[in-house]
């Protein structure tokens, strides 16, 4: 029993706002400012963009309410609350393996994740320095090249990101992350209004709005659908268990829908606000709005290098867009190191261990490209929607309905038959026909 009671036990958030920030912290990261813009431009803008919105809502926002619903309930990281419920069920306490796999999970993505914030931190140095200030669009955009081809100058910036993450992590998530992500988040959003502001006066408005919401459904290949369903589950942060080991620190007993329904509306806001501070200003620049990864690290640049205060707009938005990437990137080791630390650790041992781990990975994504890549795809294409259908058929046909309903806290009955439905019908047959899509055994 003593065991039971041990770490996360008994440690809550302030209040349910600072669990939406902490959790809004997580979703809001590179996913939001980095990927969806440019995913967006390689799959085609609108028909994708509506894709997305559509798992958003039939998959992600019911997995999420799963996730914090198992994280509040079990009380502890997603592996011992997974295993615990499960037994409580009187079913296999193997379901914890699910909560095991997203330490892995989790770690996997801080291979590729940290070296991209990494670039960001870069981008700090070169705009508060003034690196790309007057040089031309192309010049900007070899200038990105020369980071990639530069193994040492992003193992320095992947290290430092590394050390960050760690530094907050041992420190403990309750003290830290509550109070920074108060501050951060509001200053992330007003300066990318100001962003999307200057995108509307100087930029191509109309042609990127017409790239992001024009749908055009024949752009719409079985990969693409694949690609936005994954987003929706790495946007959310879904999938590996960090909503639910943030969850386990869910005070009271409220109610989770209202609560998930805001968390994912601002990260969807977030995501959208990013894609039209940026195609305008693809557009009016005559760059192509499919160039891949590089996008941020190029035209926002090539944006602030044409703009009064740019430097300061360009160090500002890099600050930012680095210290989104850490109150995310703290979510992907924070289940294992609770994890770790429930089974006897100290938590800085065990958040250096996992930090360690990840920085190792990143030297080799770092040095290929086909690492990284595979990490991202691996993770966001498939590891994230099977935990996801996991935590679905766990919660909608594994636990007995009563526990679920009295565990969310969901008052009106309506809203719980049409959350349970989406989690036991629409989310596992969704996620399920669009893998047997991807493998070619489906066709549409
Ligand atoms: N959601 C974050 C982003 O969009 C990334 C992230 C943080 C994440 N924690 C996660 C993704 C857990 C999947 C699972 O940048």
């Amino acid at each position: 029993m003593s065991k039971a009671l041990t770490a996360p036990e008994g440690v809550t958030w302030k209040s349910r706002w600072t669990f939406i920030l902490a959790a809004t912290g997580s979703a809001v990261g590179l996913g939001n400012i980095w990927k969806f813009p440019y995913i967006t431009g390689e799959y085609g803008g609108g028909a994708f963009v509506l894709t997305y919105l559509a798992c958003i809502l039939m998959i992600g926002i019911p997995v999420m309410i799963a996730e914090v619903m198992i994280g509040r309930a079990g009380r502890s990281n997603p592996a011992d609350a997974m295993s615990r419920l499960a037994k409580e069920s009187k079913r296999s306490s193997y379901w914890g393996l699910v909560g095991v796999a997203g330490v892995l999970s989790g770690l996997m993505i801080m291979m590729f994740y940290s070296v991209v914030a990494g670039w960001a931190l870069d981008y700090v140095a070169q705009s508060a320095s003034g690196a790309y200030s007057d040089l031309d669009a192309e010049q900007i955009e070899s200038n990105f090249g020369q980071l990639l081809a530069s193994n040492g100058q992003q193992l320095l910036w992947h290290s430092v990101f590394c050390l960050l993450t760690a530094s907050v992590v041992a420190a403990g998530v309750t003290k830290g992350i509550g109070k920074a992500v108060d501050i951060l988040m509001p200053m992330l959003f007003v300066c990318l209004l100001l962003l999307v502001g200057y995108s509307a006066i100087n930029g191509d408005f109309a042609a990127g709005l017409h790239f992001m919401f024009d749908t055009d459904f024949s752009r719409l290949n079985g990969e693409a659908i694949l690609v936005a369903m994954g987003h929706a589950f790495f946007t959310l942060s879904l999938g590996m268990g960090a909503i639910m080991a943030y969850g386990a620190y869910f005070p009271g007993h409220s109610s989770i829908g209202k609560t998930v329904l805001t968390i994912a509306a601002l990260d969807t806001v977030i995501a959208l606000l990013a894609g039209m501070a940026m195609f305008p200003l693809v557009f009016a620049n005559d760059l192509v709005p499919g160039q891949g990864p590089g996008l941020m690290f190029v035209t926002l640049p090539i944006a602030f290098s044409n703009m009064s205060g740019g430097l300061f707009f360009g160090t500002l938005f890099f600050t930012l867009v680095s210290i989104a990437a850490l109150s995310s990137s703290i979510s992907l080791i924070e289940p294992g190191v609770a994890w770790l630390e429930r089974h006897g650790f100290n938590r800085p041992l065990a958040t250096f261990g996992l930090a360690g781990t990840a920085w190792l990975g990143g030297i080799a994504s770092i040095h290929y490209e086909a690492v990284f890549n595979a990490l991202d795809y691996l993770t966001a294409n498939v590891m994230l929607p099977l935990g996801g259908l996991l935590i679905a058929i766990f919660v909608g046909w594994q636990m007995p309905a009563p526990r679920v309903l009295d565990e969310t806290g969901i008052v009106s009955s309506r809203v719980f038959s049409a959350w349970r439905f989406l989690l036991r019908y629409i989310a596992p047959l969704g996620i399920i026909a669009v893998f047997l899509h991807s493998l070619g055994l489906l066709t549409w």
